[in-house]
């Protein structure tokens, strides 16, 4: 087995989202323990995106359209101090909280534009200079933006004052022509009913029959086999593409329902894999529109139908049409006898209960599965390839599994076993930690109702844009210490039983709006982890640091292309 060397790991600012990524190198620790080793970071326009600059929640970053793929390497915290030093020597507010360098008329726009393409690392530096982690970027032709790294901060927007920070028309403007009514899009009363709605499916009867049915059936059709075919035959595989597609396929079964489906999948004309590919195209424009350095131009564009924004309008239309059938498919088998709708219980069949009409079930699916899709593949990509940085890290995860989750033989798959898998302490540790250095949702923002001032003391303005920042968080000394660059997953191991608050560490969001999925995404990631270690040994082929590209939801450039080996079986311990 190659032991790996430290590498950079990369990073890259991205359409949506705002800031740019991060990514830990690492080496194998010889002691046999959990290793832990300093992040390197290289921040980069990714290959499908166009460079990028910033600010925006879950899909915010601005996208430079012209950017060329310029690499900027530099060791995570050496580049964060750096920065920070310049930060110091910058400008800084009157408030305790740093500013970019910032000129009269054009504010920061020139440290911005410098900065544009490696967002992720240049805030993180500010932040981390920062007397409260806060900083607020005010430059020409942009909305003043606050972003914060500070707990305290963080609990208002998300708890405290959180009917004060909405989305907001910014966020719902850009994201409405694919998103619609749907959860992630509205605020205020529609989500309230729509959150209580969808809460259901969230269940822990739910997660066992529908999502449990649903990730073994398309483990055993897609994923398992394809594992296999690769080691058999000796050739790369793209283990991100690969993780995409079950994501893809689960939460359809899930939304639409087809989990009950014997052997089969969702009922639909239209093949899943189209369908997926008319999400990618569409998320991808609609992040873009959320990057434009002014709104009018995709405004303008859309109006006369041209572009990237007609092939939105297209890609959108497959969308909504290939759901609309399905639903309408849907209510004529629940008008069938109660026997032939045996296990209808999904998200689908529900809403039409209570009486919503298509157009509004149609907008809750695509939501849904937005938030179901591309969450948990980032998270396992990110999470296989520090697997096979940290070989002992992956020995001891493996070791609980065999313990904890199941034995299953092989070829046979390992039941999702929720009691199993709670007990998983050590794969637990290890997603998280995998996420707090690359969280899928690398950064996330609301929009100021009314002015108002942080508990740091930072004013917020009317209409202002507040960014709360995952991924600058999992990177923060004053959060996690100065060990905070290291890929180290015993941290978890050792907190006390109610674990860190999610305002610490807001992979999940927190507050009202926290994340739904949170638990399905773990009961999903520890299966598929499971599923994938106990039968396989992963080798990435590249030498290159991957590049953490935060769009809407982060994923790593190029993909984490692997060649497979069959593992031999082992037996290991449980920590019960
Ligand atoms: C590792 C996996 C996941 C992560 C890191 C994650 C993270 C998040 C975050 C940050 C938000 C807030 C987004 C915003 O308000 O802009 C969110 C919301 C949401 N997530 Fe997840 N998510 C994950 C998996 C899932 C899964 C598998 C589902 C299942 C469908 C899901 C369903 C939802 C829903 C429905 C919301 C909207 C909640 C609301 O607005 O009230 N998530 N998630």
């Amino acid at each position: 087995m190659a032991s790996w060397d430290p590498r950079r790991v990369g990073v890259s600012a991205e359409l949506a989202g705002a800031p740019v990524g991060v990514a830990p190198g690492s080496h194998q620790n010889e002691g046999g323990r959990m290793a832990s080793d300093r992040e390197r970071t290289v921040v980069a326009g990714g290959p499908d995106q166009q460079g990028a600059s910033a600010v925006e929640g879950g899909l915010g970053a601005l996208v430079d359209p012209d950017g060329d793929r310029r690499a900027i390497e530099a060791e995570a915290f050496d580049s964060s101090r750096r920065v920070a030093g310049r930060a110091a020597a910058g400008s800084c507010s009157s408030d305790d909280h740093l500013a970019p360098r910032s000129y009269p008329v054009v504010g920061c726009l020139l440290d911005f534009y410098r900065n544009r393409r490696r967002l992720l690392a240049w805030y993180t530096g500010l932040l981390a200079a920062s007397p409260s982690q806060t900083i607020v970027v005010d430059r020409l032709g942009a909305r003043r933006t606050v972003v914060t790294a500070n707990p305290a901060n963080v609990e208002h927007i998300l708890k405290a004052n959180f009917g004060n920070y909405p989305k907001g028309k910014p966020f719902t403007d850009v994201l409405g022509d694919l998103l619609g009514g749907g959860i992630f899009n509205v605020d205020g009363e529609r989500w309230y009913e729509q959150r209580k709605l969808v809460s259901h499916e969230f269940s822990a009867r739910v997660m066992r029959e529908t999502v449990g049915t649903a990730l073994e059936r398309e483990a055993r059709a897609r994923l398992v086999p394809a594992l296999y075919a690769a080691a058999d035959g000796g050739v790369v595989v793209d283990v991100q593409d690969l993780l995409r597609q079950f994501a893809f396929n689960v939460i359809c079964r899930v939304a639409l329902g087809g989990a009950d489906d014997a052997g089969g999948g969702v009922e639909m004309a239209l093949p899943l894999s189209r369908l997926a590919a008319a999400f990618d195209t569409a998320a991808a424009i609609s992040a873009r529109r959320g990057a434009a350095p002014v709104a009018a131009a995709w405004k303008m564009k859309r109006a006369l139908g041209v572009g990237s924004e007609r092939r939105l309008r297209e890609e959108v239309k497959v969308i909504h049409d290939a759901i609309m059938e399905f639903i309408r498919g849907s209510s004529r088998r629940r008008k069938r006898p109660a026997a032939a709708r045996r296990g209808r219980d999904d998200l689908l069949s529900r809403m039409a209960a209570t009486g919503y009409p298509d157009e509004a079930i149609c907008d809750m699916v695509v939501s849904f599965i937005m938030a179901g899709r591309d969450t948990t593949s980032s998270a396992l990509t990110w999470f296989f390839w520090l697997m096979t940085r940290h070989r002992d890290v992956e020995q001891e995860v493996l070791d609980e599994i065999d313990a904890c989750m199941g034995n299953g033989g092989d070829g046979i798959l390992v039941g999702v076993e929720l009691e199993g898998s709670r007990r998983a302490r050590v794969l637990h540790a290890a997603l998280c930690e995998a996420m707090r250095l690359y969280p899928p949702v690398a950064w996330d923002s609301k929009h100021a109702a009314e002015d108002d001032v942080l508990p740091d003391g930072t004013r917020v303005g009317r209409g202002d844009r507040v960014t709360y920042f995952p991924y600058g968080m999992g990177r923060m000394e004053a959060i996690w210490g100065a060990d905070a660059g290291d890929f180290r997953p015993r941290r978890w191991l050792a907190l006390p039983p109610d674990g860190v608050s999610p305002f610490k560490y807001p992979v999940f969001q927190g507050g009202p709006r926290t994340c739904l999925g949170k638990e399905m995404a773990f009961v999903q990631m520890k299966f598929v982890a499971s599923a994938v270690l106990r039968r396989f040994e992963l080798r990435p082929v590249a030498e290159g640091s991957p590049e953490f590209v935060p769009l809407l939801t982060a994923h790593m450039a190029g993909g984490l292309k692997v060649m497979v080996r069959k593992r031999q079986r082992r037996n290991g311990t449980c920590d019960r």
